[in-house]
């Protein structure tokens, strides 16, 4: 079909376009017929313009335009006018111009899309999803898209400034356990034998380190194959990178010239640096998390001192068994009735308590179902600890360490939602949490996994306590948390292979099963690796964070659903036989 190329984009027409003849090309946004003149909002990524098929002004254009509907696309050309007065529109660029059709095109035409497409529309996700292509239409959606286009080019500029080198890593690689379970292609020429889709590119960056490269970066696929939440796709991206001859504060503060380059650029904030830094054990104690939500304050404060006294059986047991007490003081929550209170207790209880302990602050004292069991001193030291007022609500909950500090995290989430204390406007909370565990300990298969990865160096002074007490040991590894979301995280590396099969050796992995899994890396590792460590982004994540989102699926222009499926095109699907056969698989 014939058309004329547009002079302008739907978002582009502005008061000093007036009297000039333009062609738009679009879709039809909204349509309004107004007993014989028809307005037309055309819509393209770039905005939308009003146009107007007016019988008066040409007749012909005006006779298509009736049959116009939602979605055709369309190719129009007329002149531009200043919108009768009273009619403009200051919300948008375009809003004091519109257009008189002289010639009107239609390009194609659509059915009634299943949703409006407009933003704010109430649809279900899954229709949504199934019609993503609609969907993406949508300004909102738009502008994720968008806003992830300049996170990419921000990204690669700011690396190439810093001498980083972008490298591509295999999509198909050895299966390697990381932590998830891995995603497997069959081979078709190695009958019985699979590739992996790499769960991060997290050996091939340690090996691009021996190969002498110095500084590599990569915007990158990973695939892991875990149970899904709003935060988590089984495909992903990541924004990676790894260094050599550098030690933590260098990772940091490229780290930090980059969330500082990206938030300047992306959301025009002016992030001050240096980012505070939390351990791990001080996150844990005073937020509950080792991804902890700084937008409010709400810190929880741990109460053994104030209890190593105690004759009330629950805290003594807990001192004994060299658990924790943990304390949040809910203030001016005092008023809480006993209905409120038991909500929180059964909270508390899903996540695996065994009750939450509250007293209510009064001027006299305090008032709870246990204070009968707690000295003078000991509520005296509790308030005090705790900078109890009248009219405060205190919590505590008692147990395992990181058990009783976690759930109280939580709890300190919901108090804080209740509370109204995380203001959607307020500034992002950065923040570095460090010195994490070398090792985790499993009860199930009663044996410690890494708790980052099994490449992750332990501090150089405590290799020794490997052999005695593994779960002493601190990693040499940080995470970056913003707004209690994990945007990133990384580590020092091992690089001496003694170091490494010491480390496998402690995970419980056999000379042989070290061999087999990463024999190339530890091989590698034979001819001179220079020290190096790194780090990686979900820049999913962070792109939903800056989009101000809930969910990541709605920064990723195709995402799977929660039980890991395409709506849209229906994967994963099933397969032809002989496709099966050629793969030497049979479905039982
Ligand atoms: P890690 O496993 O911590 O580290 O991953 C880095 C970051 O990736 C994001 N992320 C995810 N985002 C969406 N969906 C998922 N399923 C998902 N899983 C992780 C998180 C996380 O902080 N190779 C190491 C990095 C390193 O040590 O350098 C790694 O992959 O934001």
């Amino acid at each position: 079909m014939k058309f004329n190329r547009r002079t302008h984009t739907c978002g582009e027409l502005k008061e000093e376009n007036i009297g000039q003849q333009v062609v738009l090309n679009g879709w039809v946004d909204t349509r309004r017929d107004l007993g014989g003149v028809i307005f037309i909002d055309i819509r393209d990524r770039h905005g939308i313009t009003q146009i107007v098929f007016e019988p008066s002004f040409n007749e012909t254009a005006h006779e298509i335009g009736k049959d116009l509907r939602s979605e055709f696309v369309i190719s129009i050309e007329g002149k531009v006018r200043r919108r009768p007065e009273g009619t403009e529109n200051s919300g948008i660029t375009t809003g004091y111009v519109d257009v008189m059709v002289e010639r009107v095109v239609v390009l194609n035409k659509s059915l009634t899309p299943p949703f409006q497409i407009k933003d704010g529309v109430e649809v279900n996700e899954d229709v949504r999803l199934k019609y993503r292509y609609l969907d993406l239409r949508r300004k909102e959606m738009q502008d994720n898209m968008i806003l992830r286009h300049k996170m990419y080019q921000s990204v690669r500029k700011y690396f190439d400034a810093n001498s980083f080198v972008e490298i591509e890593t295999p999509v198909l690689m050895k299966s390697t356990p990381e932590g998830a379970r891995d995603f497997l292609v069959p081979s078709r020429t190695h009958k019985g034998r699979f590739y992996a889709l790499p769960q991060s590119p997290q050996q091939y960056k340690q090996l691009l380190m021996v190969a002498g490269f110095d500084r590599y970066f990569q915007i990158v696929k990973c695939f892991r194959d875990e149970d899904l939440r709003a935060d988590r796709q089984p495909e992903f991206t990541q924004i990676d990178l790894e260094m050599s001859f550098v030690d933590t504060e260098d990772v940091f503060e490229i780290m930090e010239g980059l969330m500082k380059q990206l938030l300047k650029e992306v959301k025009d904030y002016d992030l001050q640096t240096p980012i505070p830094r939390l351990t791990f054990n001080e996150a844990m104690e005073k937020y509950g998390s080792d991804k902890p939500d700084l937008r409010f304050d709400l810190e929880m404060t741990t109460l053994n001192e104030t209890f190593v006294q105690t004759e009330f059986k629950v805290f003594k047991d807990i001192l004994a068994e060299k658990g924790v007490i943990t304390g949040l003081n809910a203030k001016g929550c005092g008023s809480y009735t006993r209905n409120q209170l038991d909500v929180l207790t059964d909270y508390v209880k899903k996540l695996g308590a065994g009750g939450l302990i509250w007293m209510r602050v009064k001027e006299d004292g305090l008032e709870a179902p246990i204070a009968k069991f707690l000295t003078d001193k000991e509520k005296a030291d509790l308030q005090e600890s705790l900078k109890a007022e009248a009219g405060d609500l205190l919590l505590i909950l008692s147990g395992p360490k990181l058990k009783a500090l976690s759930i109280m995290g939580n709890l300190r989430l919901e108090i804080g939602k209740r509370m109204d204390l995380i203001t959607k406007n307020s500034d992002p909370k950065l923040l570095w949490v460090t010195d994490f565990p070398l090792l985790e300990w499993d009860e199930e298969s009663q044996r410690y996994y890494a708790m980052h990865h099994p490449f992750t160096s332990p501090y150089l002074e405590e290799v020794d306590l490997l052999s005695s007490d593994p779960g002493k040991v601190r990693a040499r590894a940080y995470d970056l948390v913003l707004d209690g979301n994990e945007i990133a995280g990384g580590s020092i590396r091992i690089h001496d292979a003694k170091l490494q099969a010491l480390m496998f050796k402690t995970l419980g992995i056999t000379q042989e099963e070290a061999e087999q899994k990463f024999g190339f890396l530890m091989n590698a590792f034979k001819y001179g690796a220079p020290p190096h460590g790194g780090i990686a982004f979900g820049l999913d994540r962070l792109a939903m964070l800056f989009a101000g989102e809930n969910s990541i699926r709605e920064v990723i222009a195709f995402p799977k659903t929660a039980s890991g499926m395409s709506l849209m095109d229906e994967a994963p699907s099933f397969v032809d036989e002989t496709q099966l056969k050629e793969l030497h698989i049979k479905i039982r």
